[in-house]
């Protein structure tokens, strides 16, 4: 961006004049009135992957669902229905979804993908948080019972098989990086492709051929929160939330890789952001009220904050490097966010001054796109478009299955006692 070479003098000019801007913008920002619906549906949004976002996934796979023992599903969501509610339930909803869904096949012969509902975010703690030490056992469990019960693990050994891993850190099952990153992927899972929340570039939680997925964030709630959509944006900078976790990280610098505390130390004190640990009760609204919304990573890369920013037409800061977005091959990320690298957070005051504004313009009315709010939302019931069927256009896209996915008959690839010892228990 080059903003990062100004003397100081001249970014806390360049401030001054994005305060100035931003009461002709906001109003020119306001997006068309009601009476004209049917203009956002000319805005064109384009992906990495071409004109992607609308696709129909029906007719272009076919879905097989095991039918598994109520202890892997059911019984777990009895036992504590909090995961109906938290960030990883798309874990369960997914489920649902695909019960219903026109891509299920109940002939397995015919089956491009095998899914195996497992709830494994739905063993949770006392403060309701998924427990990383079962997953492993449970999931393991889960594929012996399908690798005895079909015949179809054992032909792939799960190169046709799909999982939701919305864990923290996906299918490495921890909420905490080095710990995630000593376990590693469950190995039984080496050959499956993850669906899940965790995404960055070059790191061992992150499968080659994972599909990302945006947490899952409650649409009626976000709904109920929606406020005129020509109310004037008069916050410039909008975040809520932890900077640091005295809980897990007393010493600082390991939570958000310390980030959020440089966040904090540098703009606390600046009136241009709109900032605190405490969450209050209109911080939808807020949302809706602010040109940019900060997404940067805290435990791991990925926060609901990426997907209410979207939903509420707030550009997008994200400083999370090398995370991988969601269904990044559909959703124009680069377009509509700003990206801020975690070295730069000292500048981002004048990194965000100098975003030019036919730029945020341009960022507010493709965020005003319902197909982009679409695409980051599990609805219930499910909608043309949203994040099911990207998930689905994911795995269509990824037709046909790679040479090599069909082993020789007897031949093993995966090392069923691969692991940690504490994973090979039996759940
Ligand atoms: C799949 O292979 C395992 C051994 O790796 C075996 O125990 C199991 O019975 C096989 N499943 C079927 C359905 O043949």
């Amino acid at each position: 961006m080059g903003a990062g070479t100004r003397p100081s003098a001249i970014a806390a000019a360049a401030l001054l004049a994005v305060a100035a801007c931003c009461a002709a913008l906001l109003v020119a920002a306001a997006p068309p009135q009601s009476h004209q619906p049917q203009q956002h549906k000319h805005v064109r949004i384009s992906g990495n992957a071409g004109d992607v976002l609308e696709d129909d996934p029906v007719g272009k796979l076919k879905v097989f669902i095991y039918e598994m023992p109520r202890k892997y599903n059911h019984y777990l969501l009895e036992k504590d229905n909090r995961c109906l509610y938290h960030m990883f339930a798309a874990e369960i909803f997914m489920h649902q979804f695909l019960l219903a869904s026109a891509v299920r096949t109940m002939n397995p012969e015919e089956a491009d993908w095998f899914y195996t509902p497992v709830y494994v975010t739905c063993d949770l703690t006392q403060q309701g948080f998924p427990l990383p030490f079962r997953a492993p056992r449970i999931m393991r469990s889960a594929i012996q019972y399908i690798a005895a019960t079909w015949p179809y693990w054992n032909r792939t050994e799960g190169a046709d098989h799909f999982f939701l891993a919305p864990h923290d850190f996906g299918a490495c099952f921890h909420y905490q990086e080095e710990r995630a990153i000593e376990r590693g992927i469950l190995p039984l899972l080496r050959r499956a492709t993850l669906v899940q929340t965790f995404g960055q570039r070059n790191h061992v939680c992150m499968q080659e051929g994972s599909i990302t997925i945006p947490p899952y964030a409650n649409p009626q709630k976000m709904q109920a929160h929606l406020i005129s959509p020509g109310t004037p944006r008069s916050i410039f900078a909008y975040f809520r939330g932890l900077f640091y976790d005295m809980g897990n990280d007393p010493e600082g610098g390991y939570y958000a890789r310390g980030a959020r505390a440089s966040v904090w130390e540098n703009f606390k004190d600046n009136p241009l952001f709109d900032m605190s640990s405490e969450h209050p009760s209109t911080y939808y609204e807020d949302m809706q009220r602010a040109i940019f919304c900060l997404c940067p990573l805290g435990w791991a890369p990925w926060s609901p904050r990426l997907v209410e920013a979207v939903v509420f037409g707030c550009i997008p800061v994200i400083i999370a490097d090398d995370i991988v977005l969601p269904f990044a091959d559909a959703i124009p990320w680069e377009q509509i966010s700003v990206f801020v690298a975690e070295a730069d957070v000292p500048r981002l005051d004048s990194i965000l001054a100098s975003v030019a504004p036919e730029d945020v313009l341009r960022k507010q009315r493709l965020l005003a796109s319902p197909a982009m709010k679409q695409a980051v939302l599990f609805h219930q019931p499910a909608r043309p478009g949203d994040a099911f069927d990207q998930v689905l256009n994911g795995l269509a896209r990824k037709l046909p299955h790679r040479e090599g996915a069909f082993l020789k008959p007897g031949q093993k690839v995966l090392d069923w006692n691969a692991g940690l010892d504490s994973d090979l228990k039996p759940w």
